[in-house]
């Protein structure tokens, strides 16, 4: 069903993000879900992300005073009440209703941060009206003169953090897409006509009320003019060759971008040193949750390099975090905060704003609740000594 109010009631039997991820399949097309939870080839890097956050095991201290616990958690000179954040989903507003907006407003009601990404359906001007700290995440046009009309854009708008992703040089192996008969934009087939009304909550709760009320959706934030149309009976790749992108790139943004510039996409120490060197004031450690490079290695198990490579800057993660112990983990390694993705992007699709208020409410309680477990009451006493790596099977 898909409603925008926020009634926990509605929500009583989704008790853990995964079981949002079930609820948003009955809801959603097969391709539209299927671009949400697909990954890239064989999966493998899913896997071994998810995998990673059980290869840690905690090392709990007792008889600590935990009766008072924060999970406040201070970034870029923001207090935020946890220590996560919502990760930038593409296509948010074909699955959800508004889907862009939802999610700022959820994450400014509950006081975390949101990353709004560059292949979405909503100008980024009413996205940030929605919330003055939304954070844009841009992927670069392959042009210069491009890549300066979209970076001037976003200062416009007035966004104070820029987030740039540098792990897409070039298009991946979305096979998923193509089996289930998804592409960008949507061509319009019979098969796609039946997905729609066998699953009319969604056909008529998202998507043809956003045709009437809105408008054909279009890709809005690639660039600094408006792109393609979401539905087209002719598929143009509205995505350009990032293949020669550089460092000398980010250099150059540095230059044009006066507010907080992230890098997203680091999976390597040296990386991570070179990002330093560039100028950018923090690193997310991401592998795309396992959409891009399948085999590239989980953030969890390259963290701790990462953070001693880099002292200086803060280090966040995000893919494959479901659970508030993922979120532990990834702070006692040296995260100094993560982001959540499709989980997010489902609460949308199912339930609007009262959806993601409340998986941000699970995650957050997950968090507060193990930290009492954990024996500590705040969040920057979190460290390496609360975890081990033990073998799994
Ligand atoms: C977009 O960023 C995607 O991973 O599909």
């Amino acid at each position: 069903m898909t409603t925008h109010s926020g009634s926990s009631a509605r929500f009583n039997k989704l008790l853990s993000l995964d079981d949002f991820e079930a609820a948003a399949r009955r809801h959603l097309p097969r391709p539209i879900f299927g671009y949400v939870h697909g990954a890239v080839e064989d999966n493998v890097s899913i896997a071994l992300t998810r995998n990673s956050f059980r290869s840690y095991a905690f090392v709990p201290r007792t008889l600590v005073n935990v009766s008072q616990r924060s999970t406040d958690t201070a970034l870029f000179g923001h207090n935020y009440a946890a220590p996560f954040g919502l990760a930038p989903m593409g296509l948010s507003a074909l699955f959800a209703y508004r889907g862009d907006l939802v999610m700022a407003r959820a994450a400014r009601a509950a006081n975390v941060p949101m990353i709004m990404s560059g292949s979405s359906l909503i100008r980024l001007e009413e996205v940030i009206e929605e919330n003055p700290d939304a954070w844009f995440q841009a992927y670069l046009p392959g042009e210069d003169a491009r890549i300066v009309a979209l970076i001037e854009r976003v200062k416009r708008a007035n966004f104070k953090t820029l987030v740039i992703t540098v792990d897409t040089a070039v298009a991946a192996n979305r096979e998923n897409n193509i089996r289930t008969g998804f592409s960008t934009p949507l061509k319009p087939s019979l098969r796609l006509a039946f997905d729609g009304i066998t699953h009319p909550a969604w056909l008529f709760g998202t998507f043809f009320k956003t045709i009437v009320r809105h408008g054909m959706p279009h890709f809005e934030n690639n660039y600094a003019e408006r792109g393609a149309p979401i539905l087209s009976s002719t598929v143009l790749r509205d995505f350009s060759d990032r293949g020669h992108l550089t460092w000398e790139h980010v250099e150059r943004i540095r230059v044009l971008w006066p507010g907080t510039l992230i890098i997203k996409g680091i999976l390597h120490a040296d990386d991570a040193r070179k990002a330093v060197r560039s100028g950018v004031d923090g690193i997310i450690v991401s592998n795309h949750g396992g959409r891009q490079l399948d085999g590239a290695i989980a953030p969890l198990s390259v963290l701790d390099e990462i953070v001693q490579a880099v002292p200086e800057i803060p280090v966040m993660l995000d893919s494959g975090v479901r659970r508030g112990t993922d979120v532990i983990k990834a702070l006692a390694l040296g995260a100094r905060f993560v982001f959540v993705g499709r989980p997010m992007g489902y609460a949308a699709a199912i339930g609007g704003d009262g959806g993601v208020a409340h998986a941000i409410r699970l995650l957050r309680e997950e968090v507060r609740r193990n930290m009492g477990l954990l024996g500590v009451t705040a969040i920057s006493e979190i460290n390496a000594q609360h975890v081990r790596h033990v073998r799994h099977s």
